[in-house]
């Protein structure tokens, strides 16, 4: 099983408005790429859209497929880009009511689940931010299902593209764990609690589990970027605690409190790191 459809619903839905609040204009959920170290976070997305881009091999008469396409940034970042037509696929319904209220030209989305998405077109290029961490529960790792799970999805991406198509792929990674419990309870709460049924993949699985469907042409790994990312979060989140408590809750500010907390640690502390890569479709 891979998060479910409520499960998604209580990672993304909490509100809108909530997660406008703290993430940037454009509301990306995902580590944002800092270059200079003291861009602002705004700058920082739009230089990680750029990278996916470039791995994608993007220009504006290509065809792409965001798969796991939040409220919509990273494709507001190609129609910026004047890609002419765009499609995305999220599980969760507020995300997709966003995107449509964002009115972009030549963008087409839908709320489905990946394994259940049959597209009418070949693509010439995919791009996937940080959705493969919803792919394999931690009761799925602990039984050795973890590659399997993810070469899944890769064959599944490949058999929708052109050949020779490429892939910008990112991904939240998780590397060690940490000595005390108190650290080890905060991981638990963000995994159970913020996003239930996900679990972040290691690096080296994801390099298995691109066999044989996609070669790795370039990879590149960004820790103190999503720290810089989620300390920018947490700062946004203080900086609205009155709003927040008021309208969402003391638990709904709490929670994403710790959670953010948290993070910014795991990244400090080389718990987390995130992957950015260049796949390109193999013959098979
Ligand atoms: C962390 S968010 C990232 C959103 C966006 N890519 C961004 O950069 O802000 C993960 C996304 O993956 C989507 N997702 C998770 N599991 C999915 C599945 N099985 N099929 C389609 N989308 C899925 C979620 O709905 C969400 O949009």
């Amino acid at each position: 099983m891979t998060s479910t459809q409520s499960e998604i619903e209580v990672a993304y839905d909490v509100s809108n408005e909530f997660f406008r609040l703290w993430l940037d204009d454009r509301m990306h959920y995902t580590s944002a790429s800092y270059l200079s170290g003291t861009e602002a976070l705004e700058q920082a997305q739009q230089q990680k859209c750029a990278i996916l881009y470039n791995f994608a091999e993007m220009n504006s008469d290509k065809l792409v497929l965001d798969i796991g396409c939040g409220w919509g940034a990273n494709i507001e970042y190609l129609v910026s880009r004047r890609v002419k037509r765009i499609h995305g696929i999220t599980l969760s319904t507020a995300q997709h009511e966003e995107i449509e209220a964002r009115n972009l030209p030549g963008v087409w989305t839908k709320v489905v689940d990946y394994k259940e998405f049959k597209p009418t077109e070949k693509y010439d290029a995919l791009q996937s931010i940080e959705m493969i961490d919803h792919l394999c529960s931690p009761a799925q790792s602990h039984k050795g299902q973890a590659v399997d799970l993810y070469r899944a999805y890769f064959a599944k991406c490949h058999s929708w593209v052109k050949p020779g198509a490429c892939f910008g792929f990112q991904a939240i990674l998780r590397n060690r764990v940490p000595r005390n419990r108190k650290d080890l309870e905060d991981l638990r709460f963000t995994a159970d609690v913020i996003f239930p049924g996900g679990l972040n993949p290691r690096l080296e699985e994801l390099v298995a589990a691109v066999n044989p469907y996609w070669e790795i042409l370039e990879l590149r790994t960004q820790r103190t970027s999503y720290g810089k990312t989620t300390a920018e979060w947490l700062a946004r989140l203080h900086k609205h605690e009155g709003h927040i408590r008021e309208r969402f809750g003391d638990k709904v500010y709490e929670d994403y409190d710790r959670y953010l907390s948290t993070c910014v640690k795991a990244f400090d502390n080389y718990w987390s790191s995130d992957v950015q890569m260049k796949l390109q479709a193999l013959p098979v």
